[in-house]
């Protein structure tokens, strides 16, 4: 059992993988905890989550050796549709954004690769540790935690990280966080079927009866999502009434051919964003720091730029002996997390059907402006592919 060790990182998802091998690469020394075990990461349901990579993303990930699989199998889509009304609408990224656009990889599969690459490079998770308290964060930092046969351990660190989702156990230890948050009156209802997706890029369809998404995770593996309220029981939803309900919203611009489902899940929308993210020589990344409501695909994005940010800092204090990246973390980061959170809600608000009658005029008026507004499409572009928010982490990496 390690006792010692440079950074501790809490949780193996794609913000704390990330970071740990950009470290390890370095030469710093990196622990990460994770409480799950690595086949309930790699392999449950339960885990699936969104599957769009802005272009920046792909980038870095490659950059950093970690793009074997998402090169392999992932695909590039140079746009993505809006259905209203019965039309398909496109929205081109490459013309829109000077060449940005987007790769459609699962984000699952994705850390599934970074596991096995930071395993192989001798990395160390230690999977089934669950954190059970931080102590000392201002000064020497000590990780607590509990091994799968119930005995406790503590680990030491000179810097500690809270990757571990949004319902953060590490996060919960740290002293003086606020909570900037609020709450979406809406969820999708998401499924995964085997049966072919119903374009070749997404579409997000704005219906009367409520939204809906067409993604993909291959050309046979259709991910779709129904807009319903945070209170909808999954079970009132059969799959024929699914399938009919998906086909219902597309509007006739497309179909889709029911197919097994391999998976049914209600996912309420929330967003909150803490700040600041970070206490003494202990940092937030990712979903601990922030979450955004699915819509503007942007999750894993966020959490990959925070990484590159705080790997920076980190470097800088090891390799350099400076301390003012660290100390102006919060304030690198919220700049994109909050561009992140302004996009999600825009896109959020944009597509979703509104309960009140007056909201529901004003989105229409709102769709209407961007369907026929090239500078509207642009902003959507921009942001939809990051060119414009976390694009730069890309650039500072080179
Ligand atoms: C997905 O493929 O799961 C997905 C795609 C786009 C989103 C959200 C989820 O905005």
């Amino acid at each position: 059992m390690p006792t010692r060790t440079d950074v501790a990182i809490v949780g193996a998802g794609p913000a704390g993988l990330l970071l740990a091998h950009l470290l390890q690469r370095e030469g710093i020394g990196v622990v990460v905890l994770e409480a799950k075990s690595r086949e309930y990461l790699e392999t449950s349901p339960h885990r699936i989550r969104a599957g769009v990579m802005e272009w920046g993303t792909r980038e870095i990930l490659v950059q950093a050796g970690l793009g074997e699989g998402l090169l392999q199998n992932g695909y590039e889509h140079q746009g993505i549709y809006l259905a209203h009304a019965g039309e398909l609408h496109r929205i081109d990224f490459p013309s829109l954004a000077e060449g940005w656009r987007i790769w459609v990889y699962g984000q699952q599969y994705q850390v599934r690769d970074m596991i096995a690459r930071f395993l192989e490079e001798g990395g160390e998770i230690l999977f089934e540790h669950e954190v059970v308290g931080l102590a000392d964060l201002t000064t020497a930092p000590k990780v607590r935690y509990r091994t799968p046969e119930g005995q406790e351990g503590e680990l030491e660190a000179m810097f500690v990280v809270g990757a571990d989702g949004s319902h953060s156990r590490a996060r919960s230890f740290v002293p003086g966080l606020l909570l900037k948050q609020t709450t979406y009156p809406f969820a999708w209802l998401g499924i995964l079927a085997e049966t072919a997706p119903a374009a070749e890029e997404l579409i997000y369809a704005s219906h009367e009866r409520g939204f809906a998404l067409f993604s993909m995770r291959s050309p046979n593996l259709a991910r779709n999502y129904l807009q319903v309220s945070p209170e909808e029981n999954p079970d009132d939803w059969p799959e024929e009434r699914i399938w009919e309900e998906l086909n219902l919203r597309l509007g006739g611009v497309a179909r889709v051919e029911p197919g097994p489902l391999l998976e049914k899940s209600l996912t309420p929308h929330r967003a909150f964003v803490a700040e600041p993210m970070q206490y003494g020589r202990f940092f937030l990344v990712g979903d601990a720091a922030h979450v955004v409501p699915p819509t503007g695909a942007k999750g894993m994005n966020l959490a990959v730029a925070d990484a590159v940010a705080l790997f920076q800092a980190l470097w800088a204090f090891y390799k350099k002996g400076e301390e003012e990246g660290l100390r102006r973390y919060t304030q690198t980061c919220l700049d994109h997390v909050w561009q992140g959170e302004f996009f999600s809600y825009w896109m959020t608000h944009l597509l979703h059907a509104q309960p009140d009658p007056f909201q529901e005029g004003l989105r229409r008026a709102h769709l209407a402006q961007v369907l026929s507004s090239e500078a509207l499409k642009r902003f959507l572009a921009e942001n939809y592919t990051g060119r414009r928010t976390t694009g730069r982490w890309v650039r500072s990496l080179a």
